[in-house]
């Protein structure tokens, strides 16, 4: 172990300037001259979220030929992508167009953003992921904001004789301008602002609690705003923060009979009733509600739609007034992004309540719907299950994959084609082409499926299944994704929310299918240890296409070695198309598909590559291993009496699986027995 100068270390790594930087305080004067210098702090609460996902920049993609928007923040910058959202760009593209309108004022501003999607789909994640990016962001210099609170020396009454009062709601100091002069302020304050330059603003009375402070001191001075300014108000910099309950609120609903207001607009303060003899003085009422406190910043509202009808009501009013009313006093603006989430199932329910027409008047409603991706679905996994978080054990290479290539099955509907499975169209979504399939075609095929991603297997089972496969398989020191189906499929008969047999057989069956796809990949893993080099396969490609062009245009070729041209190889086709089962009848179908689509990729500017056509990828892979099987005894593997000179192959073989297929001793040893029974079965080399 390290000895570490903790004071050293302290004085080179915590930097005290910051400190001091975000502690600063100052003069009403001195806020009004940041304002004027960076009319960026007196921002509303959406377009300080707007901005602060944008300064993490943004990258394009294309997918089914449409523009996508990447947006960096939804990688989790702050706490190295731990709740960096996968998958669903499409989604939150939405998502942050909220932000764009509401930002520009169009009116969303006004209305409440329900996340809405099925149970584990992320929408905590989302939620979280802006909290804390508040939190961070108004720590920089780009995204500082300030409030104010009230100083009394002399510790008068005006203040229950304390010296400080800050405001409970940590509103902008530029609220302190009287409402009389406010235009002329802001025409002043917006001069030379070009027009499609965002103006400043400001909207709303001071809270109850200020509003009566202010007036307080009014009296006392005459009416001298510049006095009571100088003397009596500081201006601080304001840090967001949900520990401390600022800018950041939380609102869980407990019991469905035990919802009290107090708990969003906060509560007299009992205490304080017997100093101020009145319980509509504001100084005795505690203005600490979520909704008080969330100004400035974000509330969070889980399971919205649990909440009693009454306090809906309140809640969307608050959304579309951009106001609140705390027990006895009069409406208070507030200054915040109001945003819910609700289950599939909750939202469902509401489905035939007239309140349903309010709702979905008074909010924007944003999908969040399981991922369709299966590479995307994977990342989901690695983020807790890789080598840094689980030193100890090893896990085996598609261990992930297969638990997410299950959960993808559950939530595909079944495509109406039906020449196409549910596999194949996994691997459409996933980018891989089958001939004739499209781009457009799978478009189609996404559309038609209107409830995709809305039910099936949430991606916290996997979690907790992967979880529970570790823990019992620790002493195997490597994790395969035998054990995760196993703790998939005997999770299912107790999991909470499969009701039916028909969707148990499903996602059994699903299974199945799972089971069966692994089987093939660890074969051809295997496969490939033994006999490939890409560069064989490469050249055997190159090969097949030239005697297929030259089938398809009646042409002859050119032979490599005696440069003479030739008939094309009838038998060296076929023993390639052999490999995956296309019949003499098909195959000219097969040989034109593929010129089609080498065509149609020219046309586009692009290269052939036989990586993206799983079928002849498949084929040709087979014929290269058939061409080299001999060499290797696989199956004498599994029969103990290994001769030397087989030893060593295998050998050969284990180590490239280890080195290039990223598996460890113990899972290229599972994979090679495992393989070699399969063979020993008498099964073909075909998949
Ligand atoms: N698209 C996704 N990208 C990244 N992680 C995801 C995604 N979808 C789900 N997850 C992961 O699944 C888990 C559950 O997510 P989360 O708690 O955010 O879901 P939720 O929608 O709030 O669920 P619930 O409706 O049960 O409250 C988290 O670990 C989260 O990281
Ligand atoms: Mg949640």
């Amino acid at each position: 172990m390290a000895k570490i100068d903790v004071s050293e270390f302290i004085e080179s790594n915590y930097k005290r300037n910051d400190f001091s930087h975000l502690h600063w305080t100052g003069s009403f004067q001195d806020y009004v001259n940041i304002v004027s210098e960076h009319p960026k702090v007196a921002r509303n609460a959406f377009q300080r979220i707007h901005d602060m996902i944008f300064t993490f920049g943004i990258e394009k993609y294309s997918e089914y030929k449409k523009e996508i928007t990447r947006y960096h923040f939804f990688s989790d910058p702050f706490e190295k992508g731990k709740d960096a959202i996968f998958g669903i760009d499409v989604h939150l593209m939405k998502l942050v167009n909220f932000f764009k309108s509401a930002a520009a004022g169009y009116g969303t501003e006004k209305r409440v953003l329900l996340l809405h999607g099925p149970v584990g789909s992320a929408k905590s994640s989302i939620a979280r992921l802006m909290k804390k990016g508040l939190e961070h962001y108004s720590k920089t210099d780009d995204g500082a904001l300030y409030t104010f609170e009230w100083v009394d020396e002399e510790e008068s009454e005006i203040l229950g004789g304390a010296k400080l009062f800050s405001s409970p709601m940590h509103e902008d100091p530029l609220k302190l301008v009287p409402t009389e002069v406010r235009a002329e302020f802001l025409t002043e304050l917006n001069k030379g602002r070009a027009d499609g330059e965002r103006k400043i603003d400001i909207k709303g009375e001071l809270n109850p609690a200020c509003r009566y402070i202010f007036e307080q001191y009014m009296l006392k001075y005459d009416g001298d705003w510049n006095v009571m300014i100088k003397n009596h108000v500081r201006i601080k910099r304001l840090i967001l923060s949900e520990k401390d309950r600022i800018g950041i609120g939380t609102f869980q609903p407990k019991d469905e009979k035990n919802q009290d207001s107090t708990e969003l607009t906060g509560d007299i303060n009992y205490r304080k009733i017997a100093k101020y003899g009145s319980d509509s003085d504001p100084r005795a009422f505690n203005f600490d509600g979520e909704f008080n406190i969330a100004n400035r910043g974000i509330v969070e509202f889980i399971e919205m739609l649990k909440l009693d009808v009454a306090f809906l009501y309140d809640l969307l009013g608050a959304s579309q007034e951009q106001s609140i009313k705390p027990k006895k006093f009069a409406q208070t603006h507030i200054d915040e992004v109001i945003l819910g989430h609700t289950n599939e199932p909750e939202f469902r329910k509401l489905q035939n309540n007239e309140f349903m027409e309010a709702l979905r008047d008074r909010t924007v409603k944003i999908d969040v719907p399981y991922i369709t991706r299966l590479d995307q679905e994977v990342k989901i996994y690695q983020k807790d299950f890789n080598a840094d978080k689980i030193p100890h054990v090893h896990i085996a290479p598609h261990t992930l994959e297969m638990g997410s290539l299950w959960a993808i099955l559950t939530r595909m509907e079944e495509p109406k084609k039906s020449d196409l499975t549910k596999l194949q169209k996994l691997k459409l979504y996933n980018g891989k082409t089958l001939p004739g399939y499209s781009e457009d075609n799978v478009k189609e095929l996404r559309k038609e499926a209107v409830r995709e991603g809305l039910e099936g297997i949430s991606p916290r089972y996997i979690q907790d299944k992967i979880s529970n496969a570790l823990v019992k398989n620790a002493h195997h020191g490597c994790l395969n994704p035998f054990m995760v189906f196993n703790e998939l499929e005997s999770g299912l008969k107790h999991h909470a929310l499969i009701n039916n047999t028909e969707m148990y057989d499903k996602y059994k069956e699903m299974l199945v299918v799972s089971r069966q796809e692994y089987e093939d990949i660890v074969k051809n893993d295997v496969q490939k240890a033994i006999s490939v080099d890409e560069n064989a396969i490469q050249t055997l490609c190159a090969n097949y296409i030239d005697n297929v062009k030259a089938y398809i245009q009646k042409e002859k070729v050119r032979n490599k070695y005696s440069n003479r041209l030739e008939e094309s190889d009838e038998r060296f086709m076929r023993s390639i198309e052999e490999k995956i089962d296309i019949p003499e009848s098909r195959k000219d179908d097969f040989r034109r598909e593929i010129m089609n689509y080498i065509g149609a990729l020219a046309i586009e500017g692009k290269q052939f590559d036989y990586r993206k056509n799983e079928r002849l990828h498949r084929a040709l892979e087979l014929k290269l291993f058939e061409d080299q099987k001999d060499t290797i005894k696989l199956t004498t593997i599994i029969s103990n009496v290994v001769d030397k000179a087989t030893q060593e192959k295998i050998e050969v073989v284990k180590t490239r699986l280890i080195k290039n297929f990223a598996y460890c001793e113990i899972c290229a040893t599972d994979a090679l027995n495992y393989v070699a029974s399969i063979f020993a079965k008498g099964d073909s080399a075909k998949s």
